[in-house]
C-alpha cells in the first residue's frame, strides 16, 4: 500500500520510473553495439568446461565455467579474477545443483563440441566466444552469437550484459513481474522501453507497461509448438531486458547494474520440462495449510478489534465463506511492528480466539522498516545487534516510511535474519496466538521521499555487501527470516506469508500478490498473465487483489473480479484506506447472491486445489497454467491470457470485459476433446473458438473430458467447516467413456505429510463396466485417515457414444450415484462396482 496523506499520493501519482535510456550504465551498453570481442583461452575439459576467458580490447581475464547439471539444464559462470563479483546462489539455489556429465566429442583450435546424450548437445565456440545448445540437430539456444556480451570492471560501473536467442521460437514468457501480456512485446531502441526489473513501490501501477514492480525473476522461455527451451539470468542487482521477437526467432539482451554472470540454460523440450527444470534449481512452493487455499478479506485497515469482529459476523449474517480476516499496518501501535495499539484493540488475545471460534484465522502485517524511537524494544534490539543497513559512511541508515523517520533490518545479516524470525514467537510477539500468520509488506524496500521511491544503490550491507547488487533479493531476505520465525514458532503447522517483494526462490517462503493494483478492467485482466508470468517462474502461490487496491471499484468490475479470483490460487479482496467500504454483504442482494455463488464455486473446489498444491510440490508444475502448458502444440493457444488451467482438468474463462453480452472463448484438445461447463449443461468440442452468450450471472468455467476431481458440494462458512464432511466425484467422460483425476488428502495443516502420512490415490471410472479404480500412487505413504464419497456424479454428452458429428455444442447427460464410499487405509489398489 501506499499512503494516502495527499502529499505522499501527489509523489506517488507525479512519480515515473526510469526507462534504460534515463540509467547511464544501461543506456550506453543498450546502444553499443560496436563492441570487441572475448575468447577463450587455458580451456580445460572435466566434468565441466573450464578456463578464462578474456576481453581482447583490455586484455581483462574472468574465470569461466560451463557445466551440465541433470535434468537437460546448463550452468553458465563467469567471475573477475579475484571471485569478487556478487552471485545470490547461496540464497536462490535449492541446494548445490547435482552435476552431470559432458562428453567431449570433437575440440579444435576454434571449437568444443560437447553432448550429454545423443538428442542434446553443445557447440563452445572459441574466440570469438559463443554457445550453441542443439536438441536433434537443431540449434535452440544461442548465447553472446551477437556478440553482446560486456562485463565492466571500473569502480564506477561493473555493469555487464549479454544476449541470448532462441532461434526456433516465436513466442517469449517470463521475466516477472511486468504488468504486460503473457507472450511478452517486443521492445528495443525506437521502439518499447525494455522490461526493467528493479523492486519498487509502483502505487497504483499502469496496466501493460515494462515498468519495474514487486518483484524480479530473470527466467525467459523461448516457446515454440516444436522446442521450448529457457534461460534463468540469476542476478540480485537492477537488470533490463529487450526482447526482439519479430517472428524470426526471439533475441534477449539482459543488462544488470552489477553482479556475477550466472546463467542457467534450459534445453526443455516442452514448457512443463522448462518450468520444472527452474523449479528443480530453486525449489517449490512447499504445501500450504488447507485454510490458505480459502478465501481472505483484507482492507487498508480493520481500524479496530470491533470492526474485525463485526465484519466476520457480517459473513457469517449473510452466508459469505471466508477463512482469513487481515489486519494491514493500523493494527499496531504507531506503525511499530510488534506492537498493538491497545486503544483500538483493547483485548487482541481476545479478538484472535473469538475469530479461531469461528473457525478462521487472521493474518498481520509486518514490515521490514523499523520506528526510529528510543525505548521501542525492536529497534533497541535492532541498533545494540548492530542488525540495521547502514549508509555510505558506516551510519545506521534513516529512511521515511509509514512510522516516520525509520531503519531498516538488514536480512543479509544472519544474526540478524535469526533474531528477527524469533520477534514472531509468542514472547516476543506480545498477545498473539498460533491463529495468527503474517503478511511482509513494503520489501522492495519502500522508502519515501527519496528517488525512487527505495534504498539509494550506495547502502551497505553486512559483510560489506553493495545494496545495489542484492537489491532485488531485499524481500526475498525478509521472507526467509519470516518463515524460518514462523517455523520456529510453531514447527508442528505449515508456516504461511505473503509478501509484495519477491525474487527467484521466493516461493520457497511465501505466497505474492500483485501490489497495489487498480480497480479498472485492465488491472482485471492483465491479472491473469501476471499471475501466469508468475507461475511459470516458480511463484506457483499468487494472486491480485480482488476488486482492485488503489480506488473505488464500480459494482460489475467487482462482480467481475470474484468470479475471476476464484481461479487465482490466493483468493483475497483488498482496498485503500479512502475506498469506499466493499466488503460483500453491503451490496444488493442482487450482487451479493452472485458474489456468494463465486465464492462457493472456489470452496467447492478446495479439494482439487489441495490435490494440485501437492503434486506442485512434487513435480514444481504449477497451479495455474496457460493452455500452452498442456497444448504445446497448438499455435493458436501460444498468446492466449485471458483464459488460463488450473492444473489439468480446469479451464477458467470468466468475463474480464465490461458490459460484455458474449465472449469468444478458446476450446484446445482437438475434436475427440471436449470440455463441459454445469451451469448450462453444455459441452464444446476442443476445435477452436465457440462464442458464448453470458450475463452477469456468468461465470464460465470448463472441465476437460476424461477428468475426475473431487469437490465438497455443502456450502459452508470456512474450510474449517469442510474438515469430515463427505466428497462428490465429478466424473466427465471422454470418448473411451472413462475419465481420470488424482486425490490428495491429509491432516490438513501438518508436516505429518513428510512421513508419509497422506492418501494420494488415482481414481478411474469406466463407465463400460460400471467400475470406479482407485490407485494408491505413492506406495509409502500410510495414512489411515478416513474420508467419504457419498456422491458420485457422472457427466456424459451423447455425442460419445453416438461417434462424432459436426456440431460442436452438446447437452451434458449427468446421472447421480449415491454412494457410501469410505477410504481409510489403503493397500494399493482396489475396484468398486457402482
Ligand atoms: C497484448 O495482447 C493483446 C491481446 O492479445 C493485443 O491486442 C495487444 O496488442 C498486445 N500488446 C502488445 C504490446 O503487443
Ligand atoms: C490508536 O487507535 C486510536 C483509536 O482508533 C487512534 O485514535 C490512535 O491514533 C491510534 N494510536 C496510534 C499511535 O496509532
Ligand atoms: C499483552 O501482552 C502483555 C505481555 O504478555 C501482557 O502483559 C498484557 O496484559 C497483554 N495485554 C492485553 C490487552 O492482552
Amino acid at each position: 500500500m501506499f499512503s494516502f496523506l495527499p502529499v505522499l499520493a501527489l509523489l506517488a501519482t507525479a512519480h515515473s520510473w526510469y526507462t534504460c535510456d534515463e540509467v547511464e550504465f544501461c543506456s550506453n551498453i543498450r546502444y553499443n553495439y560496436n563492441i570487441g570481442s572475448y575468447s577463450l583461452t587455458n580451456i580445460e575439459v572435466d566434468t565441466s568446461v573450464t578456463g578464462n576467458l578474456i576481453n581482447e580490447q583490455t586484455a581483462e581475464s574472468f574465470s569461466f565455467t560451463f557445466t551440465a547439471l541433470v535434468g537437460d539444464t546448463f550452468r553458465l559462470t563467469v567471475q573477475d579474477a579475484d571471485n569478487s563479483r556478487y552471485t545470490p546462489k547461496d540464497d536462490v539455489l535449492d541446494g548445490t545443483p547435482t552435476e552431470q556429465s559432458l562428453t567431449l566429442v570433437s575440440i579444435s583450435e576454434d571449437l568444443l563440441i560437447l553432448s550429454v546424450d545423443d538428442d542434446l548437445s553443445v557447440y563452445l565456440y572459441v574466440s570469438p566466444f559463443y554457445i550453441e545448445v542443439l536438441r536433434d540437430d537443431q540449434v535452440i539456444i544461442e548465447i553472446n552469437k551477437a556478440n553482446r556480451l560486456i562485463i565492466n570492471t571500473a569502480d564506477e560501473d561493473k555493469s555487464l550484459s549479454l544476449d541470448i536467442s532462441f532461434p526456433i521460437a516465436n513466442t517469449a514468457y517470463g521475466i516477472p513481474q511486468h504488468a504486460e501480456n503473457l507472450s511478452l512485446p517486443s521492445t528495443g531502441p525506437g521502439g518499447l522501453s525494455a522490461y526493467r526489473m528493479f523492486n519498487v513501490d509502483n502505487w497504483g501501477y499502469p496496466a501493460y507497461t515494462r515498468e519495474a514492480l514487486y518483484g524480479a525473476i530473470g527466467v525467459l522461455y523461448g516457446i515454440s509448438t516444436d522446442i521450448t527451451s529457457g534461460i534463468f539470468w540469476m542476478n540480485g542487482a537492477q537488470t533490463f531486458i529487450d526482447i526482439t521477437n519479430e517472428g524470426d526467432g526471439v533475441d534477449a539482451l539482459f543488462i544488470s547494474e552489477t553482479g556475477a554472470l550466472e546463467l542457467f540454460l534450459f534445453a526443455g523440450p516442452t514448457l512443463r520440462d522448462c518450468v520444472r527444470q527452474y523449479t528443480t534449481l530453486t525449489g517449490v512452493t512447499p504445501l500450504p495449510q488447507y485454510f490458505t487455499l480459502g478465501y481472505h478479506q483484507c482492507r487498508y485497515s480493520y481500524m479496530s478489534q470491533e470492526d474485525v469482529e463485526t465484519v466476520v459476523a457480517e459473513f457469517d449474517n449473510h452466508n459469505f465463506p471466508m477463512d482469513v480476516i487481515w489486519l494491514d499496518i493500523d493494527y499496531s501501535d504507531g506503525y511499530k511492528y510488534f506492537t498493538w495499539n491497545y486503544t483500538a484493540f483493547p483485548d487482541p488475545e481476545g479478538m484472535q480466539n473469538n475469530v479461531a471460534a469461528t473457525g478462521r484465522k487472521m493474518v498481520a502485517i509486518s514490515d521490514p522498516h523499523i520506528k526510529v524511537e528510543e525505548g521501542y524494544f525492536v529497534y533497541e534490539q535492532a541498533l545494540g545487534g548492530d542488525y540495521f543497513v547502514k549508509d555510505s559512511n558506516g551510519d545506521v541508515y534513516e529512511g521515511e516510511c509509514w512510522p516516520g523517520l525509520s531503519s531498516y533490518i538488514d536480512y543479509f545479516n544472519p544474526e540478524a535474519q535469526e533474531w528477527y524470525g524469533e520477534l514472531y514467537s509468542l514472547e516476543n510477539f506480545p498477545n498473539t496466538t498460533l491463529n495468527l500468520y503474517i503478511w511482509n509488506d513494503m520489501n522492495e524496500p519502500s522508502v519515501f521521499e527519496v528517488d525512487e521511491l527505495t534504498m539509494p544503490g550506495d547502502l551497505s550491507h553486512y559483510g560489506g555487501i553493495q545494496h545495489r547488487d542484492v537489491h532485488n533479493m531485499y524481500g526475498f531476505k525478509q521472507t526467509q527470516a519470516t518463515y524460518a520465525g514462523l517455523l520456529k514458532r510453531d514447527p508442528t503447522k505449515r508456516p504461511f506469508i505473503l509478501t509484495r517483494a519477491h525474487f527467484a526462490g521466493s516461493q520457497r517462503y511465501t505466497a505474492m500478490w500483485t501490489g497495489d493494483n487498480s480497480p479498472s478492467w485492465d488491472h482485471l485482466r492483465v491479472s491473469i498473465p501476471m499471475l501466469l508470468s508468475e507461475s511459470l517462474a516458480g511463484i506457483a502461490f499468487c494472486g491480485a487483489d480482488v476488486g482492485g487496491f488503489a480506488g473505488n471499484v464500480d459494482e460489475e468490475l467487482l462482480q467481475r473480479w470474484y468470479q475471476a479470483g476464484v481461479w487465482y490460487p490466493f483468493y483475497r479482496s483488498h482496498s485503500a484506506s479512502d475506498t469506499e467500504r466493499r466488503e460483500p454483504y453491503l451490496y444488493s442482494d442482487e450482487i451479493q447472491e452472485r458474489i456468494r455463488s463465486a465464492l462457493n464455486i472456489r470452496y467447492a473446489h478446495i479439494p482439487y486445489w489441495y490435490t494440485l498444491f501437492f503434486e506442485h510440490e512434487i513435480t514444481g508444475d504449477p497451479i495455474v497454467r496457460p493452455l500452452s502448458y498442456h497444448y504445446p502444440a497448438d499455435e493458436a493457444v501460444l498468446p492466449i491470457d485471458e483464459q488460463w488451467l488450473i492444473g489439468s482438468d480446469i479451464m477458467a474463462a470468466t468475463v474480464l470485459h465490461e458490459g460484455a453480452e458474449s465472449i469468444q472463448t478458446y476450446f484446445p484438445g482437438g475434436s475427440d476433446a471436449y470440455w463441459y461447463d454445469l451451469e448450462n449443461n453444455l459441452g464444446y468440442s476442443g476445435e477452436g473458438y465457440y462464442e458464448i452468450a453470458v450475463d452477469m450471472d456468468s461465470a464460465p468455467y470448463y472441465y476437460r473430458s476424461g477428468s475426475l476431481v473431487f469437490i465438497i458440494d455443502d456450502e459452508v462458512r470456512s474450510t474449517e467447516e469442510q474438515r469430515g464432511k463427505s466428497y462428490t466425484l465429478r466424473i466427465f467422460l471422454d470418448t473411451s467413456l472413462q475419465a481420470t483425476g488424482n486425490f490428495y488428502f491429509d491432516d490438513l495443516e501438518s508436516f505429518d505429510y513428510r512421513n508419509s502420512l497422506y492418501h494420494y490415490l488415482q481414481f478411474t471410472y469406466d463407465y463400460n463396466t460400471n467400475e470406479l479404480t482407485i490407485q494408491k500412487l505413492h506406495e509409502d505413504a500410510d495414512f489411515d485417515g478416513e474420508f467419504i464419497i457419498d456422491q458420485v456424479e457422472v457427466n456424459t454428452l451423447g455425442v460419445l457414444y453416438s461417434g462424432s458429428d459436426s456440431n460442436r455444442l452438446h447437452q451434458i447427460n449427468r446421472q447421480i450415484i449415491y454412494a457410501n464410499i469410505v477410504v481409510g487405509k489403503m493397500q494399493s489398489r482396489k475396484t468398486i462396482k457402482l
